[in-house]
């Protein structure tokens, strides 16, 4: 899982505007450790044997760094995100590279935060409405990619995306902040017969379940030991990177990583 990966770069990235609570147009980035925060992220997933496909980013597009919400993809098909006004000229970018590339390009027709809101979880897609995606993608997502869709809810902006609250290690095992959720979502996510790891909100605010996991290496942010030590217990490798400067953003490393080769829909023969 999440072998091929979609990065941007950080050469542009910047506070312009503030659309999640961890945005302040006070405190900006610096460029040369964003951009040495992002090259390692990279450098973590090529040493763990990834993929990486680059599209470098826009002058005008200070958050395209965030490759993750701009598609969920499946197969050969990509649903492409539709964000907030602030973000809307990444997606003319997205949309090329990913037709250049071969992929069928699909158009969201509400608002929708892409990967940041729809995990793939082998055949689940787990997916978060009431923030940044309309409820009445569920439905969209489900038709367009063939997966089976579970409704997740969090209970606030501070969670504006579903990757900052759960993050999928492997299709049978989830990492996930019980404060993040509503009770309904805890039951569904607990239903699913998944092994659970639970997370602190302190963690969890640290960006922790923003991680890359290919089901035997775990890229993650820095200051999350708790989480980190549940997942070296059960066998995994563990990477943990500064991302102080992405955080500025409101973003971590889940957040720049759009993943390219989640498995087609088996078909009947
Ligand atoms: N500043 C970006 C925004 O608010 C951060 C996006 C982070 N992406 C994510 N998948 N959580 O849109």
């Amino acid at each position: 899982m999440n072998s091929e990966l979609l990065v941007s770069d950080a050469s542009h990235f910047r506070v312009d505007y503030e659309i999640n609570p961890y945005m302040d147009t006070a405190i900006q980035p610096d460029t040369e450790a964003a951009l040495a925060e992002h090259q390692a992220i990279v450098a973590a997933h090529l040493a763990a044997g990834r993929k990486v496909e680059y599209l470098p980013s826009a002058p005008e597009c200070p958050d395209m760094v965030f490759t993750a919400n701009a598609a969920v993809i499946r197969g050969d098909r990509a649903v492409l995100g539709c964000p907030p006004p602030e973000r809307k000229a990444e997606i003319p970018y997205f949309r090329q590279w990913l037709a250049d590339r071969g992929f069928e390009v699909v158009e969201a027709p509400y608002a929708f935060s892409g990967q940041g809101d729809a995990l793939a979880c082998g055949d689940l897609l787990l997916t978060a409405y009431g923030q940044r995606t309309d409820e009445r993608m569920l439905e969209v997502l489900a038709r367009e990619l063939d997966y089976e869709v579970v409704p997740l809810r969090t209970v606030s902006s501070r969670w504006y995306d579903l990757d900052l609250t759960v993050g999928v290690i492997a299709p049978d095992t989830l990492a996930y902040c019980p404060d993040a959720l509503d009770a309904h979502s805890l039951r569904t996510l607990r239903g699913l017969g998944a092994d659970l790891i639970e997370v602190s909100v302190e963690e969890a605010a640290r960006f922790a379940l923003n991680l890359v996991s290919d089901g035997t290496t775990v890229t993650m942010a820095q200051g999350a030991p708790r989480l980190a030590a549940a997942l070296r217990d059960r066998g995994l490798e563990v990477v943990e990177l500064d991302t102080t400067e992405l955080a500025k953003g409101g973003g971590g490393i889940r957040c720049t990583a759009l993943t390219l080769d989640n498995p087609p829909a088996k078909r009947c023969p």
